[in-house]
């Protein structure tokens, strides 16, 4: 295992992403599974732990409560997040925060973030006066480091990132996901304010798991070994100010075949980078619409969610996956999908891209409605 310093703590370059634990069929966390995933990773080197308040509806933070009880304290990194939509007066922070520590079976957090961050939760943050209070927390040992993790466009990675002393920042990055959300711009960015980054969805979710015949072959001549995960771990590791990257195992071979991966880690040689690259244009040539998600045309008068429709459409086609892109469509609110749309044409007329959005959009809501 490779270890790195992460806001000055040595921990794994492999951080284990306590979001996706093998569930039973009710829904709940097969806890004696998870422990056995849980214990292998520690056996093999894994020091970092990202857990958050909305886990498995709260239950993850039990369970690595109860998992933390058989282990060193002191050696284990432990993160969890404050769920921002959750304050609605400023003393809701240090009562979310003291239930915490109760389901963790702990008196301190070694990594705490400001939960999935974006411009409405900075609203309330900065309302609510949660970073005094969360500072409060850090200067009395409850708390060691500080950070946020990002959902949200650059602009406001941009406006959080300079408004704050932050010790760390967690960011969704992946060889697709270069340009979306704070992007490679946010690790540069994050790497002047002296911040180290710790990656979620590196493997997009899974989706860069089980890529096309055509990458899967690029990539096996030239490293047969390597599963598709693991070329998109590699790469993603190797960002500049990237401390550790964490991976959501749902499965003991994903959580053997990642551990492979870190023991391994090497700079990728320019003939991989090169079928990396190759991969990620493979998979854009799939883009069915030409959206960069520039929200020229927002808002919509209508309130159609014309940039998010565009997104989840064109995931559907570049990873092959019409089920799950349906299913992402159907949790979308009813106000903000295409049939809230009248036609009226001032987003195509906003468009830099020049998408025929009205057609486009129904062309799309068709795709994602079909039987
Ligand atoms: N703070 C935030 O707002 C936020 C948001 C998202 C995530 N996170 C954190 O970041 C962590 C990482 O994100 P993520 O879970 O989305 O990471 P990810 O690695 O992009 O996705 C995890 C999924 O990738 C697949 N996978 C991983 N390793 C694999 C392997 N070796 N072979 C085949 N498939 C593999 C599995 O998909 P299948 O289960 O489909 O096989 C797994 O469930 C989360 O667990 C969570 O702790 C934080």
């Amino acid at each position: 295992m490779e270890y790195r310093k992460h806001a000055g703590v040595e921990v794994s370059a492999l951080g284990f992403g306590c979001m996706r634990f093998p569930t039973r069929e009710d829904g709940s966390i097969d806890e004696a599974e998870t422990f056995r995933m849980l214990d292998r990773a520690w056996a093999r080197g894994v020091t970092y732990y990202d857990t958050a308040y909305p886990y498995h509806d709260g239950e993850s933070e039990r369970v690595v409560g109860r998992w933390l009880a058989t282990k060193p304290r002191e050696k284990v990194v432990l993160a969890t997040k404050l769920p921002i939509h959750l304050v609605k007066e400023p003393s809701d922070v240090e009562r979310i925060f003291q239930e915490q520590l109760d389901k963790l079976g702990t008196d301190y957090v070694d990594f705490y973030l400001l939960h999935a961050m974006g411009a409405e939760r900075w609203e309330i943050a900065k309302k609510n006066d949660v970073l005094a209070i969360v500072s409060r927390l850090k200067a009395a040992g409850k708390i060691r480091k500080l950070g946020f993790s990002f959902h949200d466009e650059y602009p406001v990675f941009e406006e959080m990132a300079n408004a704050f002393d932050w010790d760390f920042c967690q960011l969704q990055l992946n060889y697709m996901d270069v340009d979306d959300q704070a992007g490679l711009r946010g690790c540069e960015l994050a790497a002047a304010r002296g911040m180290t980054v710790s990656v979620m969805e590196p493997v997009k979710g899974g989706s860069l798991a089980a890529p096309p015949r055509e990458i899967m072959d690029r990539y096996q001549a030239l490293q047969p070994g390597w599963s598709a995960a693991s070329w998109a771990l590699r790469w993603v590791s190797e960002l500049p100010g990237v401390a550790v990257v964490l991976s959501g195992m749902t499965t003991m071979a994903q959580v053997e075949d990642n551990l492979d991966t870190f023991d391994t880690l090497r700079p990728l040689t320019e003939d991989e980078r090169a079928a990396v690259a190759k991969a990620a244009e493979l998979y854009r040539a799939r883009t069915v619409v030409p959206c960069t998600g520039c929200r020229y045309c927002m808002p919509c008068p209508m309130g159609v969610d014309i940039p998010g429709i565009f997104k989840i459409r064109n995931e559907g086609a570049v990873f092959d996956a019409p089920a799950s892109a349906k299913g992402a469509y159907g949790r979308m609110a009813e106000q903000s999908r295409q049939t809230a749309c009248v036609s009226c044409g001032r987003c195509a007329s906003l468009c830099p891209q020049h998408i025929s959005i009205p057609e486009r959009l129904a062309e799309a809501h068709a795709y994602l409605t079909a039987e």
